[in-house]
């Protein structure tokens, strides 16, 4: 009940407090702070993708992403580390212009197919499904370095996800974030999940007969990823074929060490950048333990 306030109080508390609370959830503010998170994890044998925390950009700010993006991925080489990126499309303006937004992603897929970075499309609201799936199989048709996202939240998916098994495609699947209505999306939790495994177990399946198809399994929910874990230990699917997933930040530190420890690969998502706000604040929201603590602490309590 406590946790239901929290989150419904959430957009009333002052962002000091916001940002004490969410500095868990993301790496800092500069590509300094991103690159010192990926080389803590990578040191514990944890892979990462890096995000700019940001969305709906006009074009101007939408070049200077590109660029950042850029940069990031020179970093990641010269470095050495094991990270790839994830971009958001209205991060790249594609809600002012689809044709200028997807030239500067693939200007960004070009430039880290030269570094060796891989680059995951994330997913947005159902309004840029269509947009997003568009621009990944315009990019796959010229590079390797390209992934997306589907949410297993939305009813269209598992159709979707055969498609791209079809096409041979890296996916990473979550639940999705999103507002989004009854009519395209489940909305209960168990709907969620059992959509979620369903898809998951079949995308594996073909995977295991097609060469190129990659499943990130971005959850953490904790009966998914045992779940999974025994398909595909059952059906001896090689572990080229599929990694773990999970957010920087949520705690579920014990299951990454058991998944490493038996040779399982994990990857840590690692936002950074000064729009850290509304990404805290979803993160916040999936955590009502945290809001709860949001509260006591605007109150004056202990937590
Ligand atoms: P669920 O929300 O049911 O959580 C399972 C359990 O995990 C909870 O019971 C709780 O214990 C714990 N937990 C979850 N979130 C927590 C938090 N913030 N703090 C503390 N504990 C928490 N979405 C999207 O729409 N587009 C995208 O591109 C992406 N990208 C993405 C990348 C990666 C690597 C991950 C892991 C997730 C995403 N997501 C996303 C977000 C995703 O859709 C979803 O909102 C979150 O992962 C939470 O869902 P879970 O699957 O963890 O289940």
């Amino acid at each position: 009940m406590l946790g239901k306030m929290a989150v419904w109080i959430l957009p009333l508390v002052p962002r000091p407090v916001v940002r004490g609370v969410a500095s868990r959830y993301v790496a800092g503010t500069t590509i300094n702070d991103a690159m010192t998170t990926v080389r803590d994890l990578n040191d514990k044998s944890i892979r990462a993708t890096i995000d700019i925390l940001g969305e709906d950009s006009n074009a101007n700010e939408a070049d200077s992403v590109l660029t950042e993006y850029m940069e990031i991925a020179n970093k990641i080489k010269a470095l050495g580390l094991n990270s790839g990126i994830s971009v958001k499309p209205s991060h790249f303006a594609a809600q002012e212009s689809e044709g200028e937004a997807f030239e500067r992603i693939k200007k960004l897929v070009n430039h880290c197919a030269d570094s060796g970075v891989f680059v995951r499309l994330d997913m947005e609201s159902s309004a840029l499904t269509d947009l997003t799936l568009d621009y990944y199989y315009r990019l796959a048709k010229d590079f390797s370095n390209i992934g997306i996202v589907m949410q297993a939240y939305l009813k269209r998916t598992a159709n979707d996800m055969k498609k791209l098994a079809v096409a041979r495609a890296n996916v990473r699947l979550c639940k999705g974030i999103y507002t989004e209505s009854a009519t395209i999306a489940y909305k209960s939790r168990a709907d969620i999940k059992a959509n979620y495994m369903e898809i998951a177990r079949s995308f594996l399946a073909q995977s295991y007969l097609k060469d190129n198809n990659f499943l990130g399994i971005a959850t953490h929910d904790r009966e998914i990823i045992q779940e999974m874990d025994d398909f595909i230990t059952k059906r001896q699917i090689s572990t080229d074929k599929f990694e773990f997933q999970s957010l920087l930040g949520v705690p579920i530190d014990d299951v990454i060490r058991k998944m490493v420890g038996k040779g399982r690969f994990w990857r840590v998502y690692v936002p950074y950048g000064k729009e850290w706000y509304d990404y805290s604040v979803r993160r916040l929201k999936e955590n009502p333990k945290i809001a709860t603590y949001v509260i006591k602490h605007m109150f004056g309590g202990k937590a």
